[in-house]
């Protein structure tokens, strides 16, 4: 249950996350989340859950090579930000990373769909609600500030 102050006061497992802004050109990659998914047909920075013993950059590296066929040096993510959100049975918390270099080129291996977007379309693409309080730190970034 959650307060009208937005706390929570119910025990609920927290499910860590981790997701990467990959950027290229002022332009971020985000996937489109499949058919049959949680939250299916919403736009996200790509990553995925961490799993008991990984680092989060162990994690995150691991699932940019599941997900899009690219190879990333743990050591190029560059902590941004993070947010959190309450699911149905659990607590989400989504760590941002930056990534300015892979080797690879991206494809869907899950997603519907990838695009690299700039700022304005990445403001009109519908998200999932933790990826949102990123655009706001994302956006010098796409400026190249
Ligand atoms: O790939 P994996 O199965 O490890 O994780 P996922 O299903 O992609 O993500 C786990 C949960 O994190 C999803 O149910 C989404 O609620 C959430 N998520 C998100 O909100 N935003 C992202 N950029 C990535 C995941």
């Amino acid at each position: 249950m959650i307060s009208e102050s937005g706390v929570v006061r119910e025990a609920r497992p927290m499910l860590l996350v981790v997701a990467a802004a990959m950027i290229k050109g002022g332009r971020v990659l985000v996937q489109q989340r499949p058919e049959g998914t949680a939250l299916a047909g919403l736009w996200e920075f790509p990553g995925g859950k961490i799993e008991p013993g990984e680092t989060p950059e162990a994690a995150l590296a691991r699932e940019l090579d599941e997900e899009l066929g690219v190879t990333v040096d743990p050591a190029a993510l560059v902590p941004l930000t993070f947010a959190s959100a309450p699911l149905a049975d659990r607590h989400l918390v989504l760590l941002l990373y930056r990534l300015d270099r892979w080797e690879g080129v991206p494809e869907a291996r899950h997603a519907s769909a990838l695009a690299w977007a700039d700022m304005a379309a990445l403001r009109r693409l519908p998200m999932p609600p933790a990826d949102l309080p990123f655009l706001e730190v994302l956006a010098p970034l796409l400026r190249g500030e």
